[in-house]
């Protein structure tokens, strides 16, 4: 049979747990891609802490612009521990983190979707509220806030005495991230578990903040274009709450970018873990796809590592994938690794460490290529 098309993906597995639960995704993207007849070429590139120390780089001179030019990117983990201390630049930046950046700032992905889904047969860390409740999708702006590099440091002597990390919201930052939360809530077109309605939740610090300010009132501009989406504002103190006690009134959420990288990992929880919750960080041209979690060094190296939020990393992928190239193999490709990853944790038997709680206390735990073999034989069943 002949292949339409032969995707690039760029692999960076990084450091850690990164290295242990990529190749799981990229092994069910592989069994995917034998099922639905797609066609893959996987680039692979080492970076992260643990390459700076052995190069002197972040990670390889050419690997940027591979990216740049690849269809999508799958990344893992990037972060690293010496001696019980992180592994930092001269300049006092984690070492590694400049992957990240150069991605999300150097391919303009500006909107990083964390969708908060709890799986049915993943027990909820919430008495009283279960899968049913818990499916919405965070909508954090990826390019500026106090992400962006303009931050000092001053000495008096040998003493550090004055920090200083800028915080920048931008019309055009906040729009864009904005417009796409609404198209996303009509696409998605689900609603809140809790009345089905269409909402977009506007989270930030107006009360105070003056980046907060013109970010809600982009946001009221922006809502106008869609009058079949409920309006909904929630300061982000308020939000933190909310998200424990009301979890079933959310359907998207957007907010700046520190308060999406804080409550995402509240979101995370709510889903069993951030061995749960994976990511994609989408522009208009490219996008980067990984799981929430970093590299995890105390459990690294022990095969322990939960690889499903690499695994529907992947599959959001192939989702963003569909709706760039209306490839339609792309879409099923998604729908078969939801569908097995659903499966496999239903049946309860097989699933990391981090999943063998309340009901699931007694079973033993399995490794991370377990899973990831699990979910592949699964995706062969079901074509
Ligand atoms: C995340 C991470 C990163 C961030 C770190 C590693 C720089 O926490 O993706 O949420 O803050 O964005
Ligand atoms: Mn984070």
């Amino acid at each position: 049979m002949s292949k339409l098309r032969k995707y690039r993906i760029v692999v960076l597995p990084g450091d850690g747990i990164g290295r242990e639960v990529i190749p799981e995704a990229v092994k069910v993207l592989k069994a995917v891609g034998e099922a639905v007849n797609l066609d893959f070429e996987f680039v692979e590139f080492p970076c992260g802490g643990e390459y700076y120390l052995k190069t002197g780089l972040e990670w390889p001179e050419d690997a940027w612009q591979t990216c740049k030019e690849s269809d999508a990117i799958l990344f893992g983990a990037v972060g690293w521990v010496k001696n019980g201390q992180p592994i930092r630049l001269p300049n006092e930046d984690l070492a590694g983190s400049n992957v990240i950046f150069s991605l999300r700032f150097g391919l303009d992905l500006y909107a990083n979707v964390r969708p908060v889904k709890l799986y049915p047969g993943v027990p909820s860390l919430l008495a009283y509220k279960e899968s049913e409740h818990i499916d919405f999708v965070f909508v954090r702006e990826n390019t500026e806030d106090i992400y962006v590099p303009i931050r000092g440091m001053l000495s008096r002597g040998e003493e550090k005495e004055l920090a200083i990390d800028v915080r920048v919201i931008t019309r055009k930052g906040a729009e864009r991230v904005i417009r796409y939360a609404f198209n996303l809530c009509v696409k998605r077109g689900k609603g809140a578990p809790l009345d089905k309605k269409l909402r977009v939740t506007c989270v930030d610090k107006s009360n105070l903040l003056r980046g907060c300010q013109l970010f809600r009132e982009i946001y009221n501009m922006v809502a106008e274009e869609f009058p079949q989406v409920e309006k909904d504002y929630m300061y982000v103190d308020t939000m933190a709450m909310q998200m424990v006690c009301f979890p079933e009134k959310f359907d998207v959420v957007v907010s700046p970018n520190m308060f999406g990288d804080i409550l995402t990992d509240l979101g995370a929880a709510l889903q069993g873990g951030l061995g749960m919750a994976p990511s994609g960080n989408i522009g208009d041209k490219h996008a980067m796809f990984e799981p929430v979690h970093g590299s995890s060094p105390d459990i690294a190296g022990q095969e322990k590592a939960n690889p499903i939020a690499a695994i529907l990393a992947a599959k959001m992928m192939l989702e963003w994938l569909f709706e760039k190239r209306k490839d339609q193999k792309c879409k099923k490709g998604a729908e078969l690794i939801e569908k097995a990853v659903k499966k496999v944790l239903k049946e309860g038997k097989i699933r990391t460490f981090d999943l063998c709680y309340g009901p699931y206390s007694n079973v033993k735990p399995s490794k991370t290529s377990e899973v990831g073999d699990a979910i592949v034989e699964e995706i062969k069943h079901e074509v």
